[in-house]
C-alpha cells in the first residue's frame, strides 16, 4: 500500500498489545499511549531532510547534520489525539501544537467540528495529525481536509490503530498524505468500533464513560 506504513516495530507492537486489555486503568492506558507515539513519531520523522551545520566540538571542527529549515506542527484531533501529544513532543520539542475538535455523531457516525485553533504559520509546517483511531476514517478525513483548506501542503496522519475501512477512506480522500499505523486490525462492529481494537481510546484515556 503507497503511502500507508503499518509500524511493526516490537516495542511498538508490545505496546499496543498491552494496553488493548480492558484490565489497564486510565493511568497506564495513558503513559503507554504516549510512549507508543514518542515511538511511531521516531519511525514517522525517518525521512525529514537533513543539512550541513558546521560546529566545533571541544577537540576539533566538524560538519555535522541538523534538520532543515522546515518547521513542524503537531495537530491533535480532540479528545483522543490529546493523548499523543507529549509522546510526539518529547521527539520534536520544537513543534508548535494546533488542536482540532471533531467528535463522532454517535447516531450518525459523522465527525461534527466543535473546535479548530492551528499555528498561524501552519502552511508553512509540515503538520503531524494525531489520533489513536482509525475507524471509519470520517474525522481523519474531515481533520485533514480542514487543512489543507487553510493551506497546509505536509501532512502526515499518526494512528495507533486502524481498521481497513477507515484507510480506504483516507487513500481515496486524501491520497497524498502519508499514514503511519500502529495495528491494522480487522473490522468495524455495528456501532463502528474497530474490532478487536481497544473500546473507546478517548474514555480510556480520560477516564470518562
Ligand atoms: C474517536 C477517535 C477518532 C474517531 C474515529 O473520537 O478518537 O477521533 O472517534 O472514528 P472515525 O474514524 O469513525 O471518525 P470520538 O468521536 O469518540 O471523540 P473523543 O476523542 O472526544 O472521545
Ligand atoms: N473511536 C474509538 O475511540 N474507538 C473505536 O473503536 C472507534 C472510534
Amino acid at each position: 500500500m503507497p503511502n500507508v506504513q503499518i509500524m511493526d516495530h516490537p516495542l511498538i507492537q508490545h505496546k499496543i498489545n498491552y494496553i488493548r486489555s480492558e484490565d489497564v486503568g486510565s493511568k497506564e492506558f495513558r503513559e503507554i499511549v504516549s510512549e507508543i507515539a514518542s515511538l511511531m513519531c521516531y519511525e514517522a520523522s525517518r525521512d525529514l531532510k537533513l543539512t550541513d551545520v558546521k560546529i566545533k566540538t571541544p577537540i576539533c571542527e566538524m560538519t555535522g547534520k541538523k534538520l532543515s529549515g522546515k518547521k513542524m506542527a503537531v495537530v491533535p484531533i480532540l479528545r483522543a489525539g490529546l493523548g499523543m501529544v507529549d509522546g510526539i513532543l518529547k521527539m520534536i520539542p520544537a513543534a508548535k501544537v494546533g488542536h482540532i475538535g471533531l467528535y463522532r455523531d454517535p447516531k450518525t457516525f459523522q465527525p461534527v467540528e466543535y473546535y479548530c485553533k492551528l499555528p498561524a504559520d501552519c502552511s508553512e509546517r509540515e503538520v503531524f495529525v494525531v489520533d489513536p483511531m482509525l475507524a471509519t476514517g470520517g474525522s481523519s478525513a474531515a481533520a485533514i481536509q480542514l487543512l489543507k483548506d487553510k493551506g497546509v501542503k505536509h501532512i502526515r496522519f499518526l494512528c495507533i490503530i486502524a481498521a481497513p475501512e477507515g484507510v480506504e477512506l483516507m487513500k481515496a480522500e486524501h491520497p497524498d498524505v502519508a499514514l503511519y499505523i500502529g495495528a491494522l486490525d480487522d473490522h468495524l462492529n455495528e456501532h463502528k468500533y474497530i474490532v478487536p481494537g481497544l473500546g473507546d481510546a478517548g474514555d480510556r484515556i480520560f477516564g470518562t464513560k
